[in-house]
């Protein structure tokens, strides 16, 4: 039986080292094989004596992946990755990332599959390598053999495309009361033909989490990459674009997400990115636009849902609503009405985008 134990692993490792053996960690989910993973495991084998692969455990799959994943157990996972020739040791880990069962086995090459580079690794991951001085090989992968690509083979003619729920990602770092407001539309059949595909935020804390986990959604934490306020790392732009295309997400929607949106998140999701900002655009962009509206004396101000562009709420304004600014009103009374406006726009818009992305011809 070649399922393991992380510490059995590390003997096993400590073995080979005394035989001057190269021991090879690959890790991943591996719920669905295909002839790409075989392939690409084939591969990772010839850069060392034997291959362990790290598989996450059924609960970090379901975090990672969404509902519905993994579509077999770890067990049976790992049964048939042991039926390869290539595949000397199976593991088990829990949590979705790999770096407890690398810091005790600390294999002599750890590689991943090629979509990665040695930049994008997820920084907690590359910097234990570094520090453990594991050597980190990418392979690539082979084009159009992946679990994704043969998940849409064989749901193809599944129902017409009409007839397919468009999935939402939202995007927040804060309370989460817009969210709340999608989800509760959904549930309560005010908005339809849409789903939302997980809720993913930059903060452990937040309280958009908490509003996804009660409405029962996948909920994702995907940190910024650096303590710096507005920005994401490459790594951390490329696991947010790879965990939603992984999801099949058809409209990313910012609600509260404090991150300035680029590269290929940016690229990825082009014209399916929208954002809703607490003030009548171009007016008020950036930073506290209800108190600056307050503070300028404004007899009005809103709210606006506009696409995502490369500035700072500056894409095309989708719609807007206003709200009277009262002689007496205060930043928190202002917010209140802006907030009550802006729960009933988002799900109205969201509507729009989706019955017109439903009507036309993919
Ligand atoms: C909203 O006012 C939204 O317009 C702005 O951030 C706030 C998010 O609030 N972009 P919540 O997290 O949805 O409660």
């Amino acid at each position: 039986m070649n399922l393991l134990s992380s510490c059995e692993l590390a003997d096993i490792r400590r073995e080979m080292e005394a035989n001057q053996q190269k021991l090879v960690l690959t890790n991943g989910v591996f719920d669905l094989l295909h002839v790409g993973h075989v392939r690409y495991l084939q591969e990772a084998r010839k850069l060392g004596d034997a291959l362990v692969v790290a598989i996450n455990d059924d609960e970090s799959v379901t975090e990672l992946k969404g509902p519905g994943r993994p579509i077999n157990s770890a067990e049976d996972r790992a049964e048939l990755l042991l039926a390869l020739s290539c595949v000397d040791y199976v593991v088990i880990f829990a949590g979705k990332r790999a770096s407890d069962t690398i810091e005790t086995i600390v294999p002599h090459i750890y590689t991943k599959g090629g979509d990665y580079t040695k930049e994008s690794l997820i920084d907690e991951e590359r910097k234990l390598l570094e520090k453990l001085g594991v050597e980190i090989e990418i392979l690539s992968l082979v084009a159009g053999k992946s679990t994704t690509a043969t998940l849409q083979a064989m749901t193809a003619g599944e129902g017409s495309e009409a007839e397919r729920k468009q999935r939402l990602a939202i995007l927040g770092s804060g309370a989460g009361s817009n969210a709340d407001a999608i989800m509760q539309a959904i549930a309560d059949g005010e908005l339809t033909n849409v789903e939302v595909g997980v809720v993913i935020s930059d903060r452990e804390d937040a309280g958009i989490l908490e509003r996804a986990k009660a409405h029962d959604v996948p909920t994702l934490w995907i940190p910024p990459g650096t303590d710096k306020g507005g920005v994401l790392t490459d790594a951390a732009l490329k696991e947010l674009t790879d965990r939603m295309k992984a999801l099949d997400i058809d409209l990313v929607v910012l609600a509260g997400y404090m991150r300035i949106v680029r590269g290929v998140l940016l690229d990825s999701f082009a014209g399916r990115m929208i954002n809703i900002h607490p003030s009548l655009l171009p007016a008020y962009p950036g930073l506290h636009p209800i108190k600056r509206a307050l503070a300028s004396g404004e007899k009005e101000t809103g709210c606006t849902i506009h696409r995502v562009d490369a500035g700072i709420d500056t894409g095309e304004i989708l719609a807007q609503v206003s709200v009277p600014i009262q002689p007496d009103d205060t930043e928190e009374s202002l917010t209140l009405r802006v907030h009550q406006a802006e729960h009933k726009l988002y799900p109205r818009v969201i509507q729009e985008l989706v019955d017109s992305a439903s009507a036309s011809p993919s």
